[in-house]
This record gives C-alpha cells, sequence and structure tokens, in this order.
C-alpha cells in the first residue's frame, strides 16, 4: 500500500486533516455556517488537498512548497496523487542523476538493506572503505570524509581547514582562521556553511554565526589574491559553478589565480561541488574542465542516488592534520547509503555516459536557445552539461507554475529570475526536446505576469 493510500485509508475531512489550515487557502475555510436549506457538511478534500492540509498542521513551515503531492517516479517522471505525470528537471535539486527507481540503484539499496543498513562508526564496514576506495581513485584526493548532507560536508571541511592551519603554523603566532567566500555562493543552512552563504537573507536572522568570513565578488581575481596574500585566510570556498546563486561559471583564470595564491600564502583551495560534481557538468568533477585542482572538495547531493550523504575529498597533507575523534558522525558513511553510492558513482563515471552528459547538454543548449532566445524576457542561456540555467529579466514564478501546470518541474535560482534546468543525467533528447517545447509554450505567462 503507498503512503497515500495509507493516508486515504483515514476518512479525510479538513477537521481530521487538520483543519487550521495555516499557511494555504484551500476551498474549505475551516468555518460551517448553519442553514436549514443548505448542506452543512464539510466538502471531502481530495487526496492531495488532505496532506497539505495536514503539512500546513503538522510541519514546520520552511518550505514554501508548490501544490503536488508527488507518490512516485520513474527514470525522468513523476506522479502525483492525482495521478498526473510530470517531466522531472529538478531530480530532487540535482539529486536523482540516474533518475527515478533505477533498477541497478535499487537493487544496491535492497541488497544491502537486507544484509547490514547501519552500524556505528565505532566499526569497520566493507562498502564504506570500498566506496573510498573509488572516490580516491577517481579523483585528486588521497582520503575521504563521509557525513549525511551538503552543508556537514562543508563543516567538515571548515573544520579540517582550521586544523590543519593550527598545525601548520606551530609557533605561537595566531594562525589564519579566516575564510573566503564569494557573492552569490550557497554553501548550507548549518552556522559555518551559513556563514559561507552570501545571500543576507538566510544569514541575517540567525546572527552570530561563524565569524571571520569576507565575500568578495565571484570572478574578482584581484581583490581575492590581495586578501590571501594578507595571511589570515585558512580557505577559500568555492564553487566551480555557482548553483543556486545562479548557474555562474567560474573561469580559468579565476580559479588558477585562487591556486597560486593559496599555494603562496599556505591557504587551503576548497570546491563546493555539491551542486555541480559526480558528472553533472559532463566532467566527473566541474573543476576537471578547468584543470585546477583544490585541496579539498565537498560532494553531497547525487552521490547516493537519494539517500542522504555528504563525503569531503582532501589531500593527504590536510587529511594528516586531523586525530581521532576530531570529527565524526552516527550516521555518516552506513553501509546502505555507501552500496547505493558505489551504484551511483560506477554508472556515472563510465566515461561513455559522461560523453553522453555532454552530448545532451550542448544539445539542450542550442534547441533552448533556438526556442527561447527570441523572447524578450530571456537574457541569456548559460551552463554547462546538464546545469543550464536561462536568466530572465522578470522573476521567474510564473513560468515556473505555468510549466508545472502544463506537466513540466523546473526550479529557479539567483534572485528568482533564473530558471535552473538540472534533469536527471539519464534524460533522452526526446524529453529534452518535449523540456523546452513546454517552456516555449509557457513563455507568454510572463508577458501577462508582468502586465497585471
Ligand atoms: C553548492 C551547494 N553547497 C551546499 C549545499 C547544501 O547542501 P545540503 O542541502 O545537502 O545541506 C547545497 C544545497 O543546495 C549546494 O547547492
Amino acid at each position: 500500500m503507498s503512503s497515500v493510500h495509507l493516508f486515504l485509508g483515514q476518512s479525510i475531512t479538513p477537521a481530521a486533516a487538520g483543519g487550521n489550515f495555516r499557511r494555504r487557502k484551500f476551498p474549505f475555510n475551516g468555518r460551517v455556517m448553519a442553514c436549514a436549506t443548505v448542506d452543512v457538511r464539510p466538502p471531502k478534500l481530495t487526496a492531495a488537498e488532505a496532506v497539505m492540509a495536514a503539512e500546513a498542521r503538522v510541519l514546520v513551515g520552511t518550505y514554501a512548497r508548490a501544490p503536488v503531492v508527488l507518490v512516485s517516479g520513474k527514470g525522468c517522471k513523476l506522479f502525483d496523487a492525482e495521478g498526473r505525470e510530470y517531466l522531472d528537471m529538478t531530480s530532487g535539486i540535482a539529486v536523482n542523476a540516474l533518475g527515478h527507481g533505477d533498477p541497478d540503484w535499487v537493487r544496491a539499496v535492497t541488497e544491502q538493506a537486507s544484509v547490514l543498513t547501519h552500524v556505528s562508526n565505532v566499526y569497520y564496514t566493507i562498502p564504506q572503505v570500498e566506496l573510498a576506495k573509488r572516490l580516491v581513485a577517481r579523483s585528486f584526493a588521497d582520503r575521504v570524509f563521509f557525513s549525511n548532507s551538503g552543508t556537514e560536508a562543508n563543516e567538515a571541511a571548515i573544520k579540517f581547514a582550521r586544523k590543519f592551519q593550527r598545525l601548520s603554523n606551530p609557533d605561537g603566532k595566531q594562525p589564519p582562521l579566516e575564510f573566503i567566500s564569494f557573492t552569490n555562493s550557497f554553501h548550507g543552512r548549518t552556522m559555518g556553511a551559513l556563514a559561507l552563504t552570501s545571500k543576507e537573507h538566510y544569514r541575517t536572522p540567525f546572527e552570530p554565526v561563524m565569524p571571520g568570513v569576507t565575500f568578495l565578488e565571484y570572478g574578482n581575481s584581484q581583490a581575492a589574491v590581495e586578501l590571501i596574500r594578507s595571511g589570515k585566510i585558512a580557505a577559500v570556498f568555492v564553487e566551480p559553478i555557482q548553483g543556486e546563486g545562479g548557474i555562474y561559471s567560474a573561469t580559468r583564470e579565476f580559479l588558477q589565480a585562487l591556486r597560486s595564491a593559496c599555494d603562496d600564502a599556505g591557504s587551503l583551495l576548497v570546491y563546493d561541488e555539491i551542486q555541480c560534481g559526480l558528472g553533472r557538468t559532463g566532467f566527473l568533477w566541474a573543476h576537471e574542465a578547468y584543470g585546477v585542482i583544490p585541496d579539498i572538495m565537498t560532494l553531497a547531493k547525487p552521490l547516493a542516488g537519494g539517500l542522504p550523504i555528504g563525503a569531503v575529498l582532501l589531500t593527504e597533507k590536510v587529511a594528516s592534520a586531523m586525530n581521532f575523534g576530531d570529527h565524526g558522525s552516527t550516521f555518516a558513511g552506513g553501509p546502505l547509503i555507501c552500496n547505493a553510492a558505489m551504484a551511483v558513482l560506477d554508472k556515472i563515471s563510465n566515461p561513455e555516459f559522461l560523453a553522453s552528459v555532454t552530448k545532451k547538454g550542448k544539445y539542450f543548449k542550442e534547441i533552448l536557445m533556438q526556442k527561447l532566445g527570441g523572447n524578450p524576457h530571456v537574457r541569456e542561456v548559460r551552463g554547462m552539461g546538464l546545469i543550464i540555467g536561462v536568466e530572465l529579466d522578470v522573476s521567474a514564478s510564473a513560468l515556473v507554475d505555468a510549466c508545472r501546470n502544463a506537466g513540466l518541474l523546473i526550479l529557479t535560482a539567483g534572485k528568482g529570475n533564473v530558471v535552473r534546468l538540472v534533469p536527471p543525467l539519464i534524460i533522452s533528447e526526446g524529453e529534452l526536446d518535449r523540456a523546452a517545447e513546454i517552456l516555449l509554450d509557457c513563455l507568454p505567462v510572463l508577458d501577462e505576469s508582468n502586465s497585471k
């Protein structure tokens, strides 16, 4: 029985589902007016309305969700509680790289679940060590630390950088403990990663966050080099391609300038590839497109194909600063997650798979430019592989709604004026055609929404 059927197994009236719908408008407003000639029974909610009403009652209101209750998925398709089909250009925000229900991934999860799901990091497990071996073999890194999410991977990277700098500067003088981050960056929502995240709106309600972070303009090599030369910088955090910030790509010169300045000053270069890494650009790691190697790289989103994972990949030089007990996690690197991640990593790191992402990315960008490029609201189509942004001169929210109603799920980025397209990497050219068609058909809503 699926979860939506379980939900519907109960008799659902608005009152049973919560009654007090705090955050959304529903057809039923929670009050019943008695009248002799009117049927006073509250109208039955649809399955989706019942779920949304209950959500509004029992969950903390941190998500402005689209009014869709998704119940199943296959490949690049998702299905809602009413049986409507959607083409998924979101992949759970760049997570479901193999789409939904990939058979190899399902096998990896179910087989491992039936053998061993979790044990403490007090013990060794084979999938954790195997996954680390494969990540090391396929990257610049010598060692891996596992976490449960992207923000945790960045927290770990912050700690590793601080500890490394303390040990590298034993002479009693203040070690470099500050950080550089960039405009439009997103690194997570816990206090360290949040401190590195540029959007003030995310940070200010929770201040004080970790002190010692300077935000510089993304791409401004000169400003970064000057600050790194000050000798105060433990590490520079940078996304080779910014996702949430609006799909902005670094240049080789920028990353090269950061690398050289860090080398000269003894600072560490940290790439956050949580969104752009693991095949999304058509390269296994986004930084391969630039040929500039970091000291630390953080990963998360797609690594376990939809199960929670984060990873910090680092050089021996940095890893050797860490001792037993310096960091840890109850769940991280559990056998179930790591077995799932191996299925994902093995598939994505196949050169043919990566070549197909490059090919499809080029194709998609071309058809988007052809179909959408002539619209006066479209400023730019940018990105690499299957992380593509369509910048508009207005908010994209009306377009997101119209596309959803037409069966296409898309995301926004930047200041809400960038359409973010991060489909499963297994998507077909036919599905990309269809996505571009729906986008084209829906573009006129931008005129309507802006003439109101
Ligand atoms: C580049 C980048 N870093 C870090 C994070 C935070 O990851 P998580 O949401 O798994 O904590 C995200 C999430 O969107 C991200 O895109």
